[in-house]
């Protein structure tokens, strides 16, 4: 009888949103996985060990608590079967002004190093988040990888563009990577700078919802547990036709719908304070993704109703939490 080699995984941004779940599919597929997260101030660092709940105690899990701009973590990569790259700084707004260093730093700096250190390793392939802040506004919808232009709005859009760049040089030099274009990702563990969070924050809480714009703005929102599939499935395909995949989740809606929605499931009205539109904002967001069903063999499942109910669930159930932790 032969056995199957264990594959193992190095996942980097693994305390946050979207890498907390893709440590705990990976590890139910089977791989054994290591962590690696500097736990950076942006959002709690209490918020961050509650997304590792479920993995911590799990004997194919450990975590290194390292800064991927600083040295220590680089052997790591020794004999990984894939890196998935998710370390950022994320958020739109925060981009501007005096905080631009932190996302040069942990964004362009910190993914040029991963490379750097996946190509020294021989890892077979790291596959990378992007986002679809690198399309801006785009003059036509939906977006295609190949044919839109990348015109970010925002600096954050830059750094991502400026990763796909970073990416091309490596792939050149032989090092197999793949990124892919996140639009929205929601659900449980959403950040808590994120409209949706805030929306259902505040529905649960009694507390206002300072909306930016209109409301007619529009995101193809994906649930996370979609991008995540969309993020394994990368590691496995073999055939990659394009270095950057769209993952959107295919139900593009305005901000004035999921407010309705969660209004809905929630059985209240939320308390709106308007305000202008803020820069770096985009009007519309919209991700044709053919290319990823037809390489990655992905397809999105989770419909916004219900994705909206996972996630406004989660808010509800962290508030006893959070009051006995005040
Ligand atoms: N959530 C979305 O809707 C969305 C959309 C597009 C792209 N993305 C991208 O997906 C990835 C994950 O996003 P998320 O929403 O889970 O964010 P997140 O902030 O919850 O997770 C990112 C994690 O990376 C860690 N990190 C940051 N800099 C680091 C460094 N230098 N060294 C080690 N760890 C570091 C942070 O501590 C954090 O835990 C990011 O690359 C983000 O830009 C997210």
């Amino acid at each position: 009888m032969t056995s199957t080699p264990r594959r193992r995984a190095v996942v980097t941004g693994a305390a946050g949103f979207i890498g907390s779940h893709l440590c705990e599919r990976l590890l139910s597929d089977g791989w054994s996985v290591t962590g690696i997260d500097c736990f950076t101030d942006y959002y709690p660092r209490a918020d961050k060990l509650a997304n590792l709940t479920e993995l911590t105690g799990e004997p194919r899990f450990d975590l290194l608590e390292r800064d991927l701009v600083r040295e220590g973590w680089e052997e790591s990569f020794a004999g990984a079967t894939a890196v998935f790259h998710l370390a950022a700084q994320a958020g739109v707004r925060d981009s501007f002004g005096a905080s631009f260093g932190y996302y040069a730093s942990n964004n362009l700096v910190a993914t040029q190093r991963v490379f750097e250190a996946a190509e020294s390793a021989g890892v077979a392939r790291v596959v990378w988040a992007s986002s679809s802040s690198v399309y801006g506004d785009a003059e036509a919808h939906p977006c295609r990888e190949p044919s839109t232009p990348t015109r970010p709005r925002s600096p954050y859009g830059v750094t991502k563009r400026a990763c796909e760049d970073l990416a091309r040089v490596y792939r050149s030099h032989g090092l197999a990577t793949v990124g892919l274009r996140y639009f929205t990702v929601y659900g449980p563990r959403q950040r808590p700078d994120m409209a949706m969070r805030r929306i259902c924050d505040a529905l649960v809480t009694g507390g206002r919802f300072p909306q930016f714009g209109d409301g007619s703005q529009s995101r193809d929102f994906t649930f996370v547990t979609d991008a995540v599939d969309a993020t394994v499935r990368a590691a496995h395909a073999e055939t990659t036709s394009t270095d950057v995949y769209n993952v959107g989740g295919g139900e593009e809606a305005t901000l004035s719908r999921v407010i309705a929605t969660l209004e809905r499931i929630a059985g209240r009205r939320l308390d709106l304070d308007r305000q202008p539109a803020q820069r770096g904002d985009v009007v519309r967001t919209s991700a044709e993704v053919s290319l990823a069903r037809r390489d990655l063999g992905w397809n999105p499942v989770v419909s916004l109703d219900d994705g909206l109910a996972a996630e406004l669930a989660w808010v509800e159930a962290r508030q006893p939490m959070e009051a006995g932790a005040a």
